[in-house]
């Protein structure tokens, strides 16, 4: 295959600017670097969040998304572990050559997993960031943007560990919620508490939660029926959607001793907060110096995670048109429009 010295890019050319598409440079890869051609990238609410916000990119113009699955098509120095043609899954980071939305970005080949022929790149594009956010949350080291510190379910003696402890996870149906719901399977947690509003039940359900709450009740019956399912103390929280009544409802149920994982920044009443629970916001990424050795764990199991249906990708919606297609996108995720699944589109249809 030929590799195109340009291809097409979605920029955001300032702080706070429309996106653009744009012609730009093909990268080059660097030692222990892949360039691959993008064939589906998942959208994620902080790709609308850096445009609303600029947070967590350097430079200008930029790139974003970081959701990614394609096909490599060049080595960088000393690659071995993946070949030109293997269909691979990684995620990226908000720097423009490890970006998604474009068609051709580089991934690190320490933290990628090759895609089993039962998935599709659509599929694998939902896994990332919501599966990093889970499990960092749950697995990552206790400290800012790491997590709980449970044991990994891939390493010696992590699955089943939490077997018979409760747990509860805010917004089941989330991207992010889905994922911990399977890790929290994966890692024994029995019962399985999920919010969701009833249309997912029957989702969440299939991924391992054992019980089901409406999301819309009010943060006290919610407190009530975790009281009406399990009278162990719930030394595990996690909260996908962490907005102030889920931090705060969440931050109610848990136990003495026990840690709330949120996904956003802090908003647990201050009146509230004791020394005998923990609050980690996570920062779901493996480009974090302190997560490399867990997205490294993760991707080497990844593959077979997924062949033996232990982890199930989100449900997607393929949206057509190529990268023009993803500002709409992210306004439908930003006005709450997308339930129980991700919007996915191929770079390469862009005209
Ligand atoms: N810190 C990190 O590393 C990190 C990583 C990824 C995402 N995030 C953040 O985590 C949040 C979730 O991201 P996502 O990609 O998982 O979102 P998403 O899939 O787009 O979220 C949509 C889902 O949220 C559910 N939901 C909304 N409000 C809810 C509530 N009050 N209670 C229960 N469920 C609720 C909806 O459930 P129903 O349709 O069932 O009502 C819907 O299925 C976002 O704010 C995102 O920015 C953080």
């Amino acid at each position: 295959m030929t590799i195109p010295t340009q291809q097409k890019a979605l920029l955001l050319p300032e702080p706070h600017a429309p996106f653009v598409v744009r012609t730009v440079d093909v990268y080059k890869p660097e030692a222990g670097e892949v360039l691959v051609r993008v064939e589906a990238t998942a959208l994620n609410p902080v790709d609308w969040k850096i445009q609303a916000w600029n947070f967590l990119v350097d430079e200008y113009p930029a790139v974003v998304g970081t959701d990614i699955t394609g096909t490599v098509v060049e080595l960088g120095e000393g690659v071995t572990n993946v070949a030109v043609g293997d269909k691979i899954v990684w995620q990226g980071w908000f720097a423009n050559r490890l970006a998604s939305f474009q068609q051709y970005t580089i991934a690190k080949v320490d933290r990628v997993a090759k895609i089993p022929p039962s998935v599709s790149f659509e599929q694998a594009a939902t896994i990332p960031v919501g599966a990093a956010a889970a499990y960092v949350g749950l697995y990552g080291i206790k400290q800012k943007e790491g997590g709980a510190n449970l044991t990994p379910s891939w390493i010696e003696g992590g699955r089943g560990n939490y077997t018979g402890q409760p747990i509860v996870i805010f917004g089941g149906s989330s991207s992010v919620g889905q994922y911990a719901i399977q890790f929290a399977k994966l890692s024994g947690f029995s019962p399985i508490i999920t919010t969701a509003s009833p249309r997912n039940y029957d989702h969440v359900k299939s991924l391992g939660a054992t019980h089901t709450i409406n999301r819309s009740l009010s943060p006290s019956d919610i407190v009530a029926e975790v009281k009406k399912i399990t009278s162990e103390p719930v030394q595990i929280v996690y909260d996908a959607i962490s907005e102030e009544d889920t931090q705060n409802t969440a931050y109610d149920i848990l136990a003495p001793g026990g840690t709330v994982v949120i996904t956003l920044a802090q908003n647990v009443a201050q009146e509230k907060i004791g020394k005998d629970k923990s609050i980690i916001h996570t920062l779901g990424n493996v480009h974090i110096e302190h997560n490399h050795a867990l997205g490294v764990g993760f991707f080497s199991h990844l593959t077979e995670y997924l062949a033996s249906g232990d982890i199930k990708p989100n449900q997607f919606e393929l949206v057509p048109g190529g990268l023009e297609a993803i500002p709409k996108g992210l306004e439908r995720l930003r006005n709450g429009e997308v339930s129980a699944r991700k919007l996915v589109v191929n770079p390469n249809e862009t005209v």
